[in-house]
């Protein structure tokens, strides 16, 4: 019994000092009611995010008291720069669930974002809100309680019907779109989600500073949940020492810096503190920390590409060569300033060379540079503009021809020919899973 107490003791001195430190970033506020003003949120510190919902291009909104964190990685914005209306509601408190509706049979409705406050739900297109709202959720969503926790959309036959789940407590509402039937459910073994989110076709629950992915028309977990958060849905650098880099690397959502896969066709790929390296010939990839391997670089490098058995790995406005081996070691003398090695300006967002040849493609926001590594001094030409994307976050050319990243998506082109060509996007493919062969 004594032990039982203690370790309640812990837990709740654990859970104390937890809210606490949340609280610490609530100034002047409580929890639900939190003017942040003045006061910067940092993702990193194991935020419990209020609710999250993907918006028309597939970029996930993460909400936190009066803010919000758009994408993976970078800094809380006030949530009211982009719903602008839910400045006049602020007695309503924090947005508590979110989802975008995204059914194409239902144009009314079709990538309206809801967010959901105490009793009433705004419903948003393309920022703007639609005449009428904020409404009643009972008005709208009829069988569908108030103070809510979280919702996700689910489309068939993902779910039986089309169909919007929302959280409350362990309650779980299945709200049929087309004919707005409530169906409960108790989603047993899965922990109260403050928030939900559906991407890339799965469904996560989040409970505090962790993650489960479940199924939508049962509520089980499969699979070694939970997870940590902070470890696939954001880039924090200092984080997540005691998990396995490999499978966390490999599944992680948050963009690439850098990819290249060198003479010997081993590929390896930077994110953050981090890259992953698969060798030629061999399915497998590993993780490690780009210090271990790339001292003098550290981490967080823009571009790298491969040529003649170095990687040139580039960072901000310096160049950091490496010959190839093991260890691979770097040049003397380097880094050097990327202005004078290679003609160009930092910071790039992306470099490759293609197999057999001595030209390093440059993309710099829309314009790509080809350098002709043989000349000396070496000068950019500009090669096109290209406004395909408005910014690629790595590139890389093998036997099969280009791979652009953006996001965590990558497209292919058969030739930097065709890449320059182009006049569409092509085929998205996706990185984790696609590339990296992570199974979820
Ligand atoms: C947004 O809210 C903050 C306080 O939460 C307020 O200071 C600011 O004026 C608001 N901005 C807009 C655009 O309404
Ligand atoms: C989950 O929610 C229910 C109320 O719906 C509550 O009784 C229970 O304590 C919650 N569980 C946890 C672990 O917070
Ligand atoms: C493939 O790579 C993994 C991880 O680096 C290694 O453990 C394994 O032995 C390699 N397999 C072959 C066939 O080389």
């Amino acid at each position: 019994m004594k032990l039982v107490t203690q370790t309640l003791c812990l837990s709740l001195a654990l859970a104390l000092s937890y809210t606490h430190h949340q609280a610490g970033h609530q100034e002047g506020g409580h929890e639900g009611h939190g003017h942040t003003v003045g006061v910067m949120l940092d993702r990193c510190d194991g935020l419990e995010m209020d609710a999250v919902a993907v918006n028309e291009e597939g970029i996930p909104y993460f909400f936190k008291g009066d803010h919000v964190f758009k994408g993976f990685h970078g800094k809380a914005e006030l949530s009211n720069q982009s719903f602008a209306e839910l400045e006049d509601h602020q007695h309503l408190g924090h947005v508590d669930a979110a989802f975008r509706m995204h059914f194409e049979d239902r144009p009314t409705e079709h990538d309206h974002i809801f967010l959901f406050l105490d009793t009433k739900v705004f419903s948003y297109y393309k920022h703007m809100l639609e005449k009428g709202f904020p409404k009643d959720i009972s008005e709208v969503f009829p069988g569908i309680p108030d103070h809510l926790d979280a919702a996700v959309v689910c489309p068939a036959p993902e779910c039986e019907e089309d169909t919007v789940i929302f959280f409350k407590g362990d309650e779980i509402y299945h709200y049929n779109v087309k004919t707005k039937k409530v169906e409960e459910k108790k989603f047993e073994g899965m922990p109260n989600c403050t928030s939900a989110f559906r991407f890339m076709e799965h469904y996560y629950c989040f409970h505090g500073h962790q993650f489960s992915k479940f199924d939508p028309k049962t509520g089980e977990v499969h699979g070694r949940y939970p997870k940590e958060a902070r470890d696939y849905f954001m880039k924090c650098s200092k984080f997540g020492d005691t998990t396995d880099h490999t499978e966390r690397e490999r599944c992680s959502r948050v963009h690439l810096d850098a990819i290249t896969s060198d003479d010997a066709g081993n590929i390896y790929a930077f994110r953050g503190h981090h890259f992953l390296e698969q060798d030629a010939g061999n399915d497998t990839w590993s993780a490690d920390t780009i210090e271990s391997e790339f001292k003098e670089l550290h981490s967080e490098v823009d571009a790298v590409f491969s040529y003649e058995n170095h990687l040139y790995m580039i960072k901000d406005d310096e160049v950091y060569v490496y010959k190839v081996g093991e260890p691979h070691t770097h040049l003397e003398g380097y880094p050097k300033p990327l202005k004078k090695e290679l003609g160009v300006e930092g910071p790039i967002d992306a470099a490759f060379v293609c197999q057999d040849h001595h030209i390093a493609h440059i993309i710099k926001g829309k314009t790509v540079y080809a350098v002709d590594l043989k000349a000396s001094p070496r000068v950019p030409v500009k090669e096109r503009s290209f406004t395909l994307f408005d910014k690629v976050d790595t590139g890389m050319c093998g036997p099969d021809g280009v791979k652009l990243f953006k996001g965590n998506h990558y497209y292919h082109f058969p030739s930097v020919k065709v890449m320059l060509m182009a006049r569409a996007i092509p085929e998205e493919h996706k990185t984790a899973l696609e590339l990296f062969g992570c199974d979820h």
